[in-house]
């Protein structure tokens, strides 16, 4: 049988899964089922990337032993894939036991064969990123990538031999111009590749939490390095399969880790002897209402409570809701390209092509079913032709926008099918044709929305699994690979028309549902306001109060602001998040007395410029008169603690 093998990027576990990240799982995983559905063999893997400075620091930030925080975190990565129905075949993590043995083996390969050598390492390294950085990579001394701060790093460790692979990978890129997609990414890492690549480090003498290196106990090895060989694992490197399995069809990855994908995993591969991977597709970010998503803004969409939130408020089962979301992030924009999460859009999507669209026609073919097809004779139950032949035209399309990773395009062209049911209902005036007894052309309907409904679901299966099972349970038909699709005549007839998918939200309660999931976050009653309190005009709701993002944070440094005697340069740490803060506290505070001080702090203010440094958010303080003083927790609690 053919294979498939596809791989997501393995996510950082000290990291919540947001929506962006969980995007990706989500396209993946459509790829999946489509894959499945030309009958391939497909291996499918997603999972966790545990080893890093920062997991450790996290872990004792918790008071929990690393292995136990990395258990736990990957457990609920993984829990919520099951949620989002991922149909992975493999969950890795990079503690797997046969992970570690893959990436010792391939470091020692690499080491023995002269790739891998000794050196001294002196420059910057971005903790978030967990990336190597050059003085000249920096911008305003800052990571180029996150905008965070960087720390120096100055150690004796690996190093790979990348820029030895440079000619290759010029050559290999050359004749396989779609090895990178969408094309700009794959002209971006050309640019690079002409640029000239030098070596790089592979190795920490300062990260414990990690692979140890096999020759050198004292060093662990180069969380990418470590994080890209997951695929290999995967594929069962070093044993008898991999050469079946691999390489693999597709890594599909966000736009920010295109350089591991393109250059440095190649290069290694191409250092093993061991075939590249056919395609890497990078796909664009979710931004959150025009603003990138980001901790530090406070804006991140928790995948979790939207799903909760939909399923209350529309009074869908979660497994629709989670089928709803999955429709929106598929939908939404092109793949590829960045895109705009929008609360209102995702909305009006389901009230117009789930509610009004599919759910309409799923009904309404149920019900006439049920009420007419007593009366029409079996032999006449003979779906139309021409629709038929419009079907087949349009599942011909689909597969060159799926192949393509287009699925918004796809969908499109499903739910123009889905409207020439509806249309088609409209056009023949089933209750007319059961009147005048014309049951030929009443057969015909029945058998045309059956049989299309049938189709249907089949091409909605990638996007939506819980909607396709539920419609083929409804009319009696199973799940099959697209050759098995044939446009004839439905051997069963469904008699139960109690299926419902989607409600439509009304017009008046849409204000309401904005509101309520625009925190996304679980939805309380509002409370009546007590007696004697201000009038009800005079409260905030509870919506307003949770915009507010108020955290804890400890001050890391501070200093006056030049020429000013009133602003203070705070740099303060707010759990994973470090940020600069300017505060008008500089008449009432020694800096020098606020280091090491737990502040609190609005997280998501919108960034602004003071005296020309930038302000990521304002520090709470109390005043009166000439009075001021700053709040801070009664006792030390975690940076980054939320104030309810
Ligand atoms: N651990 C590395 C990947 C190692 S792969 C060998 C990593 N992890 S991550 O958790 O930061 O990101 C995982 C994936 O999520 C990446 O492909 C990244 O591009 C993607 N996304 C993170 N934020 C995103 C959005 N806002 N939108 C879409 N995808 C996003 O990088």
């Amino acid at each position: 049988m053919d294979r498939f093998f596809l791989t997501t990027a393995i996510y950082y576990i000290n990291d919540k899964p947001h929506l962006g990240s969980i995007s990706e799982t989500i396209a993946a995983d459509f790829v999946a089922r489509y894959q499945r559905k030309l009958g391939r063999d497909v291996l499918f893997s997603t999972g966790t990337d545990e080893h890093s400075q920062k997991v450790e620091k996290s872990a004792l930030q918790k008071n929990l032993p690393v292995e136990e925080y990395a258990a736990q975190a990957a457990a609920s990565w993984k829990s919520l894939f099951d949620r989002l129905r991922i149909s992975y075949s493999r969950f890795i993590r990079t503690t797997d036991t046969d992970h570690v043995r893959v990436v010792q083996q391939m470091f020692q390969q690499l080491f023995d064969q002269g790739d891998i050598y000794k050196g001294s390492y002196e420059g910057w390294y971005c903790v978030k990123d967990e990336t190597f950085l050059l003085e000249t990579d920096l911008v305003e001394s800052k990571c180029p990538q996150c905008g965070r701060e960087v720390q120096h790093v100055s150690e004796a460790n690996y190093f790979f031999r990348l820029s030895k692979y440079q000619d290759a990978l010029l050559s290999w890129y050359t004749e396989h111009r779609d090895f990178v997609q969408p094309e700009m990414r794959y002209n971006e890492l050309m640019n690079v590749l002409r640029g000239g690549l030098r070596d790089i480090s592979v190795s920490r003498s300062t990260v414990k939490w990690g692979i140890p290196v096999p020759f050198d106990p004292e060093q662990t090895v180069y969380v990418w390095f470590d994080a890209l060989i997951n695929y290999a694992t995967v594929a069962g490197y070093g044993r008898p399969e991999f050469p079946e399995r691999w390489p693999a069809d597709l890594h599909l990855i966000g736009k920010d880790i295109t350089r591991f994908h393109g250059i440095i995993w190649p290069a290694m591969l191409l250092a093993l002897s061991v075939e590249l991977p056919r395609h890497v597709f990078a796909h664009g970010f979710w931004n959150f209402e025009g603003e990138k998503m980001s901790k530090t803004l406070g804006n991140v969409v928790d995948p979790s409570t939207l799903i909760a939130n939909l399923s209350a408020l529309i009074g869908i089962d979660e497994p629709l809701a989670v089928d709803a979301l999955r429709y929106y992030l598929s939908r939404e924009g092109t793949y590829g390209m960045d895109v705009d999460f929008s609360t209102q859009r995702m909305l009006l999507r389901f009230n117009t092509d789930l509610a009004n669209d599919l759910g309409n026609l799923l009904n309404r073919t149920l019900n006439m079913v049920a009420k007419f097809s007593p009366t029409v004779p079996h032999p006449l139950l003979q779906p139309k032709p021409v629709v038929g032949q419009l079907f087949a035209e349009t599942l011909a399309r689909l597969h060159a926008d799926y192949d393509g990773l287009q699925f918004s395009a796809g969908l499109e062209k499903t739910w123009a099918l889905v409207n020439v049911l509806n249309k088609m209902v409209e056009d023949d005036k089933p209750w007319a044709l059961s009147k005048n007894g014309n049951l030929e052309e009443l057969g015909a309907h029945l058998a045309t929305l059956l049989v299309g409904l049938w189709y249907l679901a089949n091409m909605i299966e990638p996007c939506m699994p819980t909607v396709a099972e539920r419609i083929l349970a409804a009319i009696g038909r199973a799940p099959v690979t697209w050759s098995e699709l044939s446009w004839t005549a439905p051997e069963h007839l469904p008699t139960d028309a109690s299926t419902v998918l989607f409600p439509r939200i009304q017009p008046d309660q849409l204000d309401t549902f904005l509101a309520e999931l625009a925190g996304h976050r679980a939805v309380e009653p509002v409370p009546e306001a007590p007696a004697g309190e201000p009038s009800p005009s005079a409260f905030i709701s509870i919506e307003d109060v949770a915009k507010l993002h108020l955290r804890v944070a400890t001050v890391l440094e501070a200093e006056r602001v030049p020429e000013t005697d009133k602003l203070v340069r705070l740099f303060v740490r707010t759990g994973d998040d470090q940020r600069t803060i300017v505060a008008g506290i500089g008449k009432h505070y020694d800096p020098a007395d606020l280091i090491g001080k737990q502040i609190i702090i609005v997280a998501n203010l919108q960034p602004r410029k003071l005296r020309g440094i930038a302000s990521q958010g304002m520090l709470l303080a109390a005043s009166a008169g000439d009075d001021l003083t700053l709040l801070t927790p009664m006792a030390t609690i975690v940076d980054g603690a939320e104030i309810h």
